[in-house]
């Protein structure tokens, strides 16, 4: 899909619109010529920052979660392959194929690098560019990833923040809820779930965000509560298991999430219980929106089932940093990501537009 700089569908972004950068952690430090980037794994004790040369340095940061989150796993995938092609003065089409499947398989479910790194493949065959012009075009590619990211993510951000004033035009204040981390961290902008509430908060409009802490790689008590601490947003903390409750007990008014891989027919893919809490809305009549950048839309597949949910080590539920919380022989099924049906989506919110599940399919391309 293009990177081309969409149209804004509603209406000029104010200046003042999520323009406080102190308030936003960085997931990584780009130069243009080196790459740092923040070790999730370390988090919320220490902030200590890897250095990023090439292919090899960004798969294993995205492969050991050390890096994570769709949007982000794309930049750093693409950023890891500009440095290496910085430091070369000739193309080898095949090699970079090579290295464009070898980055794809760190994570098999989030689609946002395949879909931004495969956008190289035209010009990889191109039959009329010299190898020199062909270097320049992946370079020039690349570094787009980057930049675009960024600013897609402010229009997605005022898209879905829209969306939600014009669905509770009688609320002065939303109640929400969200799952895993969708921030400043998951991506090299203000987020995407994550960036809407902080911009309902930013505008005033937040009462609270209930965070589900998102067993068991914890993304929600490591990544999401660190963030919203730093940037003052009142929120509270919950486990998993508490989601019904709080829907019961509190005036939710939505729950917003992340995704990492949408189907034509707007089946969602997303951090494993994020299906639970779309049943739990359809139940207690909550809004649910997935909030989605375009390079998140996967226009290969036409449904969830589709979607490869990506299984991750026994260690990782039976272990909080290194300490055993269970026997380590449970044999155990730990699925990283969920799919919610398209039928239990209120509306999906993008940069290029906010849209039903049964609208979203006609504006992707074939
Ligand atoms: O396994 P992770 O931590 O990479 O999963 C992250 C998520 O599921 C996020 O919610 C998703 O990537 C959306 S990020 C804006």
């Amino acid at each position: 899909m293009s990177l081309k700089i969409n149209k804004i569908v509603n209406g000029p972004i104010p200046d003042s619109f999520l323009s406080n950068e102190s308030k936003r952690l960085e997931s990584l430090k780009f130069d243009g010529q080196s790459l740092e980037v923040l070790d999730q794994l370390l988090l919320p004790h220490e902030f200590n920052y890897i250095p990023i040369r090439n292919v090899s340095d960004a798969f294993a940061v995205i492969k050991s979660m050390q890096v994570r989150g769709a949007p982000l796993i794309a930049v750093v995938g693409s950023l890891g392959l500009l440095l290496e092609l910085q430091n070369s003065s000739e193309i080898n089409s095949e090699d970079i194929r090579k290295k464009i499947e070898y980055l794809i398989s760190s994570r098999p479910t989030a689609v946002d690098l395949r879909n931004s790194l495969n956008g190289l493949l035209p010009i990889l065959d191109s039959q009329e560019d010299s190898d020199e012009m062909k270097l320049i075009k992946c370079r020039k590619y690349l570094l787009e990833v980057y930049s675009s990211e960024k600013l897609q993510n402010r229009i997605l951000v005022w898209n879905a923040y829209q969306e939600l004033l014009h669905s509770f035009p009688n609320k002065e204040k939303l109640t929400v809820m969200t799952i895993c981390n969708t921030g400043s961290l998951a991506t090299v902008s203000w987020g995407t779930a994550l960036g809407v509430i902080r911009a309902l908060h930013s505008e005033n409009r937040l009462e609270l965000a209930f965070v589900l802490e998102t067993r068991p790689y914890n993304q929600g008590i490591r990544l999401t509560a660190t963030e919203l601490l730093h940037g003052g947003v009142p929120f509270k903390l919950i486990t998993d298991s508490m989601a019904a409750w709080a829907m019961k007990n509190h005036q939710v008014d939505c729950v917003l999430t992340g995704a990492d891989n949408v189907a034509r027919n707007g089946d969602t893919a997303n951090k494993i219980g994020t299906y639970m809490l779309a049943v739990l809305c359809k139940h207690h009549n909550i809004n649910f929106y997935p909030v989605v950048p375009f390079t998140t839309i996967n226009k290969n597949i036409e449904t969830g089932n589709e979607i490869r949910i990506e299984e991750r080590p026994a260690g990782e539920m039976l272990q909080v940093n290194g300490v055993p919380v269970g026997n380590l022989q449970c044999p155990v099924w730990n699925p990283a990501f969920d799919v919610t049906p398209a039928h239990l989506i209120t509306k999906i919110l993008t940069d290029f537009g906010n849209w039903t599940p049964e609208q979203l399919k006609a504006q992707i391309p074939k």
